[in-house]
């Protein structure tokens, strides 16, 4: 687990809200999950903004739906111009731990639906190497004991269960691996387990830039091959 930093709440808001700047009238909006993104929900229902979001969970729809935003299915959309979303570690490629909310099957699929995809976060989630936190899983009830350990032959020490089940009736699991020298043949190898929904590496070239909040305020990175 990462240390908390202080005023960790006052980061993600700021990170939060800095990102609700990037959307503009008639945008279609992908609407992440958390605690930071939160604050760009906040706000966008602040903003009085005409546009249509798709929400990653239950928890955001019924938190975007309270703030007076339209929300549809990701079907009545197709597409999107933006999505924001949070982040549980975030490397210096910009490749991405998501999950520890458990929607990251829902956030894959939006953030891969949208043109630009912003992550924010506050800096206790910057780590040198994606693996500290634990890479979250989306499996079928079916068979977990049959994937967890093709999960532990590709190197993980341990497969740890969560409690309950996520938006989509499936099962939650953390696999700890240490750290994860190259996230792109891991994300590789867990997706072509059966029985794994989704696995929580979001990889650089989907993410546009990270807004990251923190003690001495809020800065953004963009990929390095979009620019400055
Ligand atoms: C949920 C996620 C969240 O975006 C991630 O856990 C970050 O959350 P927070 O902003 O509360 O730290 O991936 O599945």
């Amino acid at each position: 687990m990462l240390a908390p930093m202080p005023n960790q709440d006052a980061a993600k808001e700021e990170a939060g809200r800095q990102a609700a700047t990037y959307v503009e009238d008639d945008m279609r909006v992908g609407l992440g999950t958390g605690s930071t993104v939160r604050w760009t929900i906040t706000a966008l229902g602040e903003m009085g903004l005409d546009i249509v979001c798709t929400a990653t969970s239950v928890q955001t729809e019924v938190l975007a739906g309270s703030l007076g935003l339209h929300i549809v299915g990701p079907d009545e959309l197709g597409a999107l111009d933006i999505a924001i979303d949070g982040a549980d570690e975030v490397d210096p490629q910009l490749n991405l731990t998501k999950g520890a909310g458990g929607a990251h099957t829902r956030e894959k699929l939006v953030a891969e639906m949208a043109a630009r995809f912003i992550v924010v976060v506050d800096e206790s989630k910057l780590v040198p190497q994606l693996g500290p936190f634990g890479t979250p899983l989306e499996v079928l009830t079916f068979a977990p004991a049959v994937v967890a350990n093709r999960v532990l032959a590709l190197g993980a020490h341990e497969v740890v269960p969560r409690p309950g089940l996520s938006d989509n009736d499936n099962l939650l699991v953390d696999a700890r691996f240490g750290p994860i020298a190259d996230p792109a043949v891991l994300a590789a190898q867990l997706a072509a387990i059966p029985g794994i929904v989704e696995h929580g590496l979001f990889l650089a070239d989907t993410v546009e830039r990270v807004v990251i909040a923190g003690t001495d305020g809020v800065r953004e990175i963009v990929r390095a091959d979009l620019g400055p």
